[in-house]
């Protein structure tokens, strides 16, 4: 059986469609859908109307609580299929997608994505600012998050899944992207994704906000800080920048108290910089078993910081002298690169856990 999840928060100019489309779009199929209400108009109403009429189509309704994530979470739990769905009710996700989306799963899919971003698909049913945040949304997660950056729509609330990928999640959501959470906790292997056009909303206006904007950035913080996988980039990065703040400090010890000449301070400061970058890479990024000596770890560490300052400089005179690129652009891309180096070396050479 299959048990479709959808969250309402006053929507019931939209729901009777809705219910039409589904049945239209599932008839034969054996299936429970479940509404996750936090109306505070009369959708309950009409909930209740429908279910009467059609005993498949059942309702939860929240007093206390509010939240699209929740209220995903608590469908998830009434549900008694083995196959699970999630939508939205104001028919920008196409309910007769639902179809194929099940055949994917029958044919062994564990995950099934429909996707605006992927050949044949389209998101014309948002306005421009909205496309641009999303944009934007996406990249922050997809920067941030391994897993997210195996799939074009992360961020949808449309979706179908085997039971099996969402057991024993320790669920910790913040607003409204459950997909997030399931992505990066949950136990898939494949993930099929199919493209699809995002309608206008049919009916009333979105209840996204500004909040839920801000609850986006928390949660996929806290998604980076508790994977252990995505929070030693976040951490070696952050570490980096902290190094910079360092090797500042020193110079300008060594320069103007000390008195030692520029490249002298220039040459200690560093020093101290890789070096209180090394401790705190080998406590915190990386704090597993570690095999032999912090010694031969520092020394592995400062041959590969120094190596990457040479492609640095490398990559700064190819496009910059060669090239002609600006000179800063070219510099702040030979930091990346290097910071690419740096990091992959240390995670296979340095510290091999
Ligand atoms: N139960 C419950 N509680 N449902 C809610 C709540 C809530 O607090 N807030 C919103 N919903 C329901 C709405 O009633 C709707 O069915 C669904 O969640 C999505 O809300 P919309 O207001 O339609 O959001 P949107 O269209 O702006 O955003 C949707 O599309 C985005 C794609 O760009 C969502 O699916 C987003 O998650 C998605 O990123
Ligand atoms: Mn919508």
């Amino acid at each position: 059986m299959i048990s479709i999840i959808i969250p309402t928060y006053n929507e019931k100019a939209n729901i009777p469609l809705l219910v039409n489309r589904i049945r239209g779009a599932l008839n034969g199929e054996t299936y429970e859908v479940i509404f996750v209400d936090d109306s505070t108009d009369d959708t309950p109403r009409v909930l209740e109307k429908i279910h009467k009429q059609y005993p498949e189509f059942r309702f939860i309704h929240r007093n206390e609580e509010k939240g699209l994530a929740t209220a995903v979470i608590l469908g998830f739990e009434a549900a008694r299929g083995d196959i699970l769905a999630v939508m939205d009710a104001d028919l920008q996700h196409p309910p007769e997608l639902l179809t194929e989306m099940l055949t994917l799963i029958q044919r062994g899919a564990d995950l099934v994505l429909p996707s605006r971003f992927v050949n044949g698909g389209g998101d014309k049913g948002l306005r421009i600012h909205r496309k641009l945040i999303s944009k934007g949304a996406r990249l922050i997660a997809q920067l941030g998050l391994r897993r997210v950056r195996k799939v074009t729509d992360p961020m949808s609330g449309f979706f179908m899944l085997r039971r099996h990928v969402i057991r024993g999640i320790e669920w910790n959501p913040i607003g409204w992207k459950i997909l997030l959470e399931i992505l990066v906790k949950g136990n898939y292997m494949e993930v099929v994704e199919v493209p699809y056009e995002f309608q206008e909303r049919y009916a009333d206006e979105s209840k996204m906000s500004v909040q839920q904007q801000l609850h986006y950035l928390r949660h996929v913080y806290r998604l980076i800080v508790n994977s252990p996988e995505d929070r030693r980039l976040f951490l070696f990065l952050l570490i980096g920048m902290s190094g910079v703040l360092v090797n500042l400090i020193a110079f300008e010890t060594f320069y103007s108290i000390a008195k030692f000449s520029a490249l002298w301070s220039g040459f200690c400061s560093a020093l101290i910089a890789m070096t209180s970058n090394f401790i705190l890479n080998d406590t915190f990024t990386w704090p597993g078993d570690k095999q032999g000596l912090a010694l031969i770890r520092y020394l592995k560490y400062v041959l590969i910081s120094t190596v990457g300052i040479g492609i640095n400089l490398l990559t700064l005179y190819l496009l910059h002298s060669r090239l002609g690129v600006n000179a800063l652009a070219s510099n702040l891309l030979g930091i990346l690169v290097a910071t690419g180096w740096n990091f992959g070396m240390n995670s296979i050479w340095t510290w091999r856990e």
